[in-house]
């Protein structure tokens, strides 16, 4: 399986952890793109200092992906995530700004990350958004519906707490449990209802 993973600067950078490290334990391949503030996300909440330089960043994120991840930059333009001829199964965004959810609702792709996903909207291929933001405006749940409406999944980063959840780690492992679910990955990372 081939896997875009995209990581803009939302809050919730654990959750992109949980993913890439999960995509890279089912035998997935994974391209990574990172934004700025994505960068400085990734920095902030993994890394505990929000000033590290993107070369340290991304590779303290991919660390663990012994050789199945590949990191593309923001304008690379001949990357297979960049056109809808190249065999690409899924693509998640997480987290997910309200930024990029408006430039994907308008329909723009100012870097690869837009492009990506813009691509698996117009291929018909499985998107999921994990955005976070509270409370949200009328401009983003317009966004949001829009994306919904063209084909992506919206999956809010909203942990339950029906699981009796113990700590973060199980409120993370609650968000990254139900993105995999979305890309077809067996997982147990959350306790089923009714099992
Ligand atoms: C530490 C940090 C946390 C942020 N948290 C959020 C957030 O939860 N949701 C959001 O929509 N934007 C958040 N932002 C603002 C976005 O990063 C900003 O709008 C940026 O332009 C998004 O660009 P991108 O979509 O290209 O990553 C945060 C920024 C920083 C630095």
């Amino acid at each position: 399986m081939r896997v875009f993973l995209g990581v803009t600067g939302a809050s919730g950078a654990p959750y992109a952890e949980g993913i890439l490290r999960a995509l890279v334990g089912s035998g997935a391949e994974v391209g990574v793109c990172a934004s700025t503030a994505g960068i400085e996300v990734l920095a902030t909440e993994l890394y505990g200092d929000g000033s590290l330089g993107r070369d340290e960043v991304l590779g303290r994120f991919i660390a663990e992906g012994a050789g199945r991840v590949t990191v593309h930059g923001l304008d690379d333009w001949k990357s297979p995530f960049a056109s809808g001829s190249a065999k690409v199964d899924a693509y998640v965004i997480c987290p997910c700004s309200m930024s990029t959810v408006g430039t994907l609702a308008a329909g723009a792709m100012s870097n690869l990350i837009h492009r990506a996903a813009s691509v698996a909207l117009k291929e018909r291929r499985k998107l999921v958004l994990v955005p976070r933001e509270t409370p949200l405006s009328s401009i983003h749940l317009r966004g949001l519906a829009t994306l919904n409406e063209a084909g992506a999944v919206i999956l809010f980063a909203a942990p339950g707490f029906y699981h009796s959840p113990r700590s973060i780690a199980d409120l993370v492992d609650f968000v990254v449990g139900r993105c995999l679910d979305q890309l077809g990955i067996d997982n147990t990372l959350v306790t089923r209802w009714g099992s």
